[in-house]
């Protein structure tokens, strides 16, 4: 009797460590923002007056894509900083000469 009380101990604590040990702790934090990434910027925030060409079309240093995309910035492209140094850090990367 006594050893099939300690073994029915020993299942639930199995039991209880797999189910915390799995499912927890790999769940994304709730509200935090997904990293941007700058192919998807590109994609997303520079084609809306022209095609993505202009831009693929181009080879640039760093600094000169920076100042492209301060240019575009003034002219209506929404990107805050940080979205900004991603972006022209891919299109460096990239696009460079
Ligand atoms: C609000 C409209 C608008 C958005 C959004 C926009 N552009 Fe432009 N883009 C323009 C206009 C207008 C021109 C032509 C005049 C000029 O070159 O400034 C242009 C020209 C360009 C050129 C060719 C001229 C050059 O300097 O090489 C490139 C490259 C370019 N855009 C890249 C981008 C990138 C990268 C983005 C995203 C950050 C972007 N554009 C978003 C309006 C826009």
């Amino acid at each position: 009797m006594k050893r099939m009380q300690f073994l029915v101990v020993v299942m639930l604590v199995v039991a209880a460590s797999v189910a915390s040990g799995c499912g927890g702790g790999q769940e994304a934090p709730a509200g935090e923002q997904v990293a941007v990434d700058g192919e998807t910027l590109l994609e997303e925030r520079c084609t809306e007056c022209h095609d993505l060409e202009r831009t693929t079309s181009q080879q640039k240093t760093r600094a000169e894509w920076e100042e492209t995309v301060s240019r575009m910035i003034d002219r209506g492209a929404e990107l805050n900083e940080e979205e900004k140094t991603v972006l022209v850090d891919y299109l460096a990367e990239n696009y460079g000469p």
